[in-house]
């Protein structure tokens, strides 16, 4: 089923810059994606079995999501259902409208099915976002499935101010989306990661419990965690955002670590600055979600997300405790159909070890 993207899509997207290519699915999919017709026809192609688990008090029709910054300004939600994705994260959105960095910026290592980018948060800022959602909504096109919002960190806005940052985009994106992530751990917003230090945390999830309480609560917020830091200060992170009533932990962001580049292609893609994506950001990803599970496992949710590509990464990230799982880097690598390939493999492994449901697979390894 993944022939008409390996075929045809797939050629004319390696040639083109990478940016490019991104936005050109993008603006085939808010077009095409968006009628009932275009759907009916990507999910022909795309279709993924089903695997439920409940996890943030939901029915997730399976455990793969579309990850944050491939759909950041919310433009293309219907189509991502139709590509077999069980649910959605758009964003990151900014209290403030933003171009990000200068391109290029963002880049492809094929041989290693890495990327690296250093976007910096371009996006149409939460007031334009909460406008095309209520469209969207009010023309019957709203996904039937879990949609997540990720925030970020006005780049204009210092780190002294961005307890107020994020919990006004949360309030102007409240009624837009079913959860929220908190994302203090992306590498291309200047200081952004001192965000993850307790002091700083405690009041950004302060102020936003604040704005959850004042409009009723019942949409889980989430913290997104940065691979880079030391296993102490991650668990520092942990227990504070448990102590502030965090609902769930998304593990992990890109990573500055560069692998060994197998030529100079490669060599001069990892020599960029931003954040490294994709396959060989996986093993530290997976180390995450097993360091959290540990301390929080029992109360509080993971959502595993770097370098998932395949049936075995995806299954790794589940026994090391992920609930959920998103992938980015490997729609670009390997199309849509990685999805429903994915989704097959976990089911494939989960009845050939015995398992009855996939909520026993979450964590198993690590008990
Ligand atoms: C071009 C690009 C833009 C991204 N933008 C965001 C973002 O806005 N917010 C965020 O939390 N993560 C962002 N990410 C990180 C992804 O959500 C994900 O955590 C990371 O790419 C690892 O997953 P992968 O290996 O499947 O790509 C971005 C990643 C890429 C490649």
């Amino acid at each position: 089923m993944g022939l008409p993207y390996s075929f045809f899509v797939r050629p004319i997207l390696r040639f083109a810059d990478s940016e490019k290519a991104h936005d050109l699915v993008i603006q085939g999919l808010s077009s095409f994606g968006q009628s009932s017709g275009g759907q009916r026809a990507l999910s022909a192609m795309y279709h993924a079995p089903e695997l439920p688990i409940h996890v943030l008090g939901r029915l997730f029709h399976h455990p793969l999501g579309l990850a944050a910054g491939f759909d950041k300004g919310a433009e293309a939600l219907s189509a991502w259902p139709a590509l077999g994705f069980s649910w959605v994260e758009y964003g990151g959105v900014t209290r403030f409208p933003q171009d990000g960095n200068p391109k290029p910026r963002m880049f492809r290592a094929e041989s290693e099915h890495a990327l690296v980018n250093r976007m910096g948060f371009n996006n149409p800022g939460a007031s334009a976002v909460r406008d095309r959602l209520i469209s969207r909504r009010a023309s019957g096109k709203w996904p039937k499935v879990p949609i997540a919002a990720n925030i970020g960190r006005s780049t204009k806005t210092p780190n002294e101010s961005a307890p107020s940052d994020y919990s006004q985009t949360l309030d102007i994106l409240w009624n837009h989306a079913d959860m929220f992530v908190l994302n203090v751990s992306s590498p291309n917003t200047p200081d952004l990661r001192e965000l993850q230090e307790v002091d700083h945390l405690s009041s950004i999830l302060s102020e936003c419990g604040r704005i959850s309480e004042r409009r009723g609560g019942g949409k889980p917020l989430l913290l997104k965690l940065s691979p880079d830091s030391t296993d102490d200060e991650l668990l520092a992170s942990a227990q504070m955002a448990m102590r502030r009533g965090i609902d769930g932990f998304v593990a992990t962001n890109t990573t500055l670590h560069r692998p060994v580049p197998s030529n100079t292609k490669s060599r001069s893609v990892f020599a960029e600055r931003g954040g490294l994506s994709g396959r060989p950001l996986q093993s530290r990803s997976a180390e995450v979600i097993r360091l959290l599970y540990e301390e929080a496992g029992s109360e509080v949710p993971i959502i595993g997300v770097g370098g998932i590509d395949s049936a075995d990464s995806a299954w790794e990230a589940m026994t090391s405790g992920a609930s959920l799982l998103q992938l980015y880097s490997a729609m670009v690598f390997k199309g849509p159909s990685v999805v429903s390939l994915i989704v097959k493999g976990l089911s494939r492994r989960m009845r050939d070890n015995g398992f009855l449901s996939i909520e026993e697979v979450v964590g198993y390894g690590n008990r």
